[in-house]
Parts: C-alpha cells; structure tokens; sequence
C-alpha cells in the first residue's frame, strides 16, 4: 500500500490539499476539507496524540486505558507503530480521524484487522468515519485482502451501524471481559469483493 494522501470530498464538495498536517483539536466553523493520510515512520508522535486523544475522550470504547498508554515511551510508541498501517483523517489541518490496518504475524496478506477507529467529536455525524473507511476498504480491495476483521465492544452502538452500514457481520465470536465496563466483545468480519466482481 502506497503512503500517499488522498483526497475525500466532503458533502459540500469542496476540497482541496493541506498536507501540513499539524495537531488535534477543535475549530470554529465548519472544515472546508478531508484528506486521508497515510502516516510514515517517522509520524509516530502523531499516531501517539491522537490515540491517547481518543482514549481520553472516550475510554469506555476501547480495551485499553489513556494513563497507561500515556505513560508508553518513544520505543513503545514506535513498536506500535510497527504493527500496521495508520491512516489518519485531516479536516483542514487538523488530525480529526484515526484508523489502524493490522495483521497477526501469521495472517495472509489477504486478510487483516481494522483497529483504533475514532473521530474527534467535534466533526462525528458528518459522514468523516464513512469518508475514512471507504477510503481504507477501497486500497485493501485494490491490493488483494478479501476479509477484514475488528473487535467491537458491547454496547458501542454507533459503531455496530457504521460496521453494519458497511456490511460487516457478527461471526457471534464474542470474548468476556472481565473487569471491563462493556462486559464482552465481538468479533465482526466483512468479507470483501474483488474489484472485477463489482463491474
Ligand atoms: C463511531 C464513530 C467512529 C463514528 O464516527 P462518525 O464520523 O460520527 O460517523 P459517520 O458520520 O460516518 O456516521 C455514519 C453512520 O454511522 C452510524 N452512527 C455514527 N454515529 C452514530 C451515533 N452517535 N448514533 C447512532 N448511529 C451512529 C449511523 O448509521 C451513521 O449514519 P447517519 O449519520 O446517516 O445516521 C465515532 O462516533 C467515534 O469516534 N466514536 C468513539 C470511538 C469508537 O467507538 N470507535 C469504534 C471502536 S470499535
């Protein structure tokens, strides 16, 4: 997969480059564009803020915990980073989206995880984790993967319609969670077609 930006036209059609990516966080008005960045090594700080900005937004969403992941060093940070590919959502030049492609050490390269999906607040219920996604499905797609897994969490019921609204399904895999507020999660699977089946 390439490590290029791309551009995601929002609903009011305008857009337009802002590579200059720089923080988190909110502004006044509405963005005036998305771009979907792939990030590079040497981007791990960014993976780092923006995860711990969706851990301390919103724990009860995700398994692991803001003060400990706070806590992770630049050798952790970059280890993590390692594990996938991180595509980030720029509204403006604001990092406002955040969603990880990972593969176990013994996974073919047709298949893969999604992980870390998150959308500051400040722009949700405008269609930019649909943009996102969309964006990360069709380069899989592209490049070969024909089943993509996550792990949702009990309860998460805006992201249960978003993963629906995109055709994953429940395998009814689902893992207690002992000592988590959410209680168990599922495992969800959508099994993509190949370009040529789409004509
Ligand atoms: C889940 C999340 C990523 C959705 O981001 P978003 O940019 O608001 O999503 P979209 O605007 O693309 O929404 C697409 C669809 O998802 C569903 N959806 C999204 N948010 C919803 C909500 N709060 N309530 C109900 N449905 C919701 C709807 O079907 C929505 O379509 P609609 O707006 O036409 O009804 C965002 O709420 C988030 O970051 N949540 C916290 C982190 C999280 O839960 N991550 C998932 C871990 S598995």
């Amino acid at each position: 997969m390439d490590a290029s930006g791309a551009y995601c036209h929002n609903p009011n059609g305008v857009s337009y480059q802002r590579p200059e990516a720089r923080g988190i966080g909110s502004v006044t008005g509405s963005p005036t564009s998305f771009w979907v960045e792939v990030l590079t090594e040497k981007d791990w700080p960014r993976l780092r803020d923006i995860r711990l900005s969706a851990l301390r937004g919103f724990p009860e969403g995700f398994l692991a915990s803001h003060d400990r992941e706070a806590a992770y060093g630049e050798e952790h940070w970059r280890g993590e980073f390692s594990r996938g590919e991180w595509n980030i959502m720029l509204a403006d030049d604001l990092d406002v989206g955040l969603l990880g492609v990972t593969r176990l050490p013994d996974m073919s390269s047709q298949e893969c995880y999604l992980e870390y999906l998150w959308v500051a607040p400040w722009v949700r219920r405008r269609g930019v984790a649909s943009m996102l996604l969309r964006r990360v499905l069709d380069r899989l797609r592209d490049a070969g993967v024909h089943t993509v897994w996550l792990y949702i969490l009990d309860g998460n019921d805006p992201a249960r319609r978003l993963y629906q609204r995109f055709g994953f399904q429940s395998t009814n895999e689902r893992q207690p969670l002992p000592g988590h507020p959410a209680g168990n999660e599922e495992k969800m699977r959508l099994r993509l077609s190949s370009p040529q089946s789409l004509c």
